[in-house]
C-alpha cells in the first residue's frame, strides 16, 4: 500500500496510533483535532497507509531572533522576531519505524514551508529536538540554536533546531 501524506481529517481514527511516547500518542488521539479544527492552534499533518495512520507532524507558525539562527545569513535580516514554521510535533508509530515514514513527513514539513514562504513569509523551520531525534533531523541539515526553551522541570531537556528555507 502506498504512503500519503495529508492534513488530518475529522473523521480520522487516531486511538491505536503508538509512537512508545504517550505523550505523543495522548496528543494526536485526544487534542490534535480540537487544536487543528476548533482553536486553529496548528495543523496536523498524517503519513497514511489507506485508513491507518502511520506517523504524524504537527506544525504552527513562530518567531525566531535572528540572533539565534545558526547561518552567516542572519547578518542580511532584520533584528526583530521574524516568522518560521515550527515542527511542534512528529512521530512515527513503532510499527512502521524505519520505513521511511519520518522522512516523508519531513519532506511534506519542507513543502508547507515553502507555501508558508510564498503566502505569508517564514525564513525556515524550528523545532525543539527531543534528544534521541536530534540526529534524526542533524541528517535533514537542521543545526542547533540559541534559544533558551524555557523550564522544563526534570524533563529531558529538547535541543532547539533550526534549518533556514535555502537549505532545503
Ligand atoms: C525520529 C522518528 C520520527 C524517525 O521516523 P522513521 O520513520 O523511523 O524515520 P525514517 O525511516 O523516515 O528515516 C529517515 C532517515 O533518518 C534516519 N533516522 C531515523 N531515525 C533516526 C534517529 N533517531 N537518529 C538518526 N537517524 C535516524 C534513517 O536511518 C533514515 O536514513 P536513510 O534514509 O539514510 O536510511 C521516529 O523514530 C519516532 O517517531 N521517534 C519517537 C518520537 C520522536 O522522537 N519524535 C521526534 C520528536 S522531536
Amino acid at each position: 500500500m502506498t504512503l500519503r501524506v495529508r492534513r488530518l481529517e475529522p473523521g480520522d481514527d487516531r486511538s491505536a496510533f503508538r509512537c512508545g511516547n504517550p505523550d505523543l500518542d495522548r496528543f494526536v488521539a485526544q487534542y490534535a483535532g480540537q487544536n487543528q479544527f476548533r482553536h486553529h492552534l496548528g495543523t496536523t499533518y498524517v503519513a497514511v497507509e489507506g485508513y491507518v495512520i502511520a506517523g504524524f507532524a504537527t506544525m504552527t507558525a513562530s518567531e525566531i531572533l535572528p540572533a539565534a539562527m545558526p547561518t552567516k545569513s542572519k547578518k542580511r535580516l532584520p533584528r526583530h522576531p521574524l516568522p518560521v514554521l515550527r515542527l511542534a510535533r512528529l512521530a512515527v508509530d513503532e510499527q512502521a519505524r524505519g520505513q521511511g515514514v519520518g522522512g516523508a513527513l519531513m519532506l511534506a514539513t519542507f513543502a508547507v514551508a515553502r507555501q508558508m514562504a510564498d503566502n505569508l513569509g517564514c525564513i525556515g523551520i524550528l523545532v525543539d529536538a527531543k534528544p534521541e531525534a536530534v540526529a534524526f533531523y542533524r541528517r535533514f541539515g537542521f543545526e542547533a540554536v540559541d534559544i533558551v526553551a524555557g523550564l522544563l522541570g526534570d524533563r529531558p531537556q529538547p535541543l532547539p533546531m533550526f534549518i533556514e528555507l535555502a537549505q532545503f
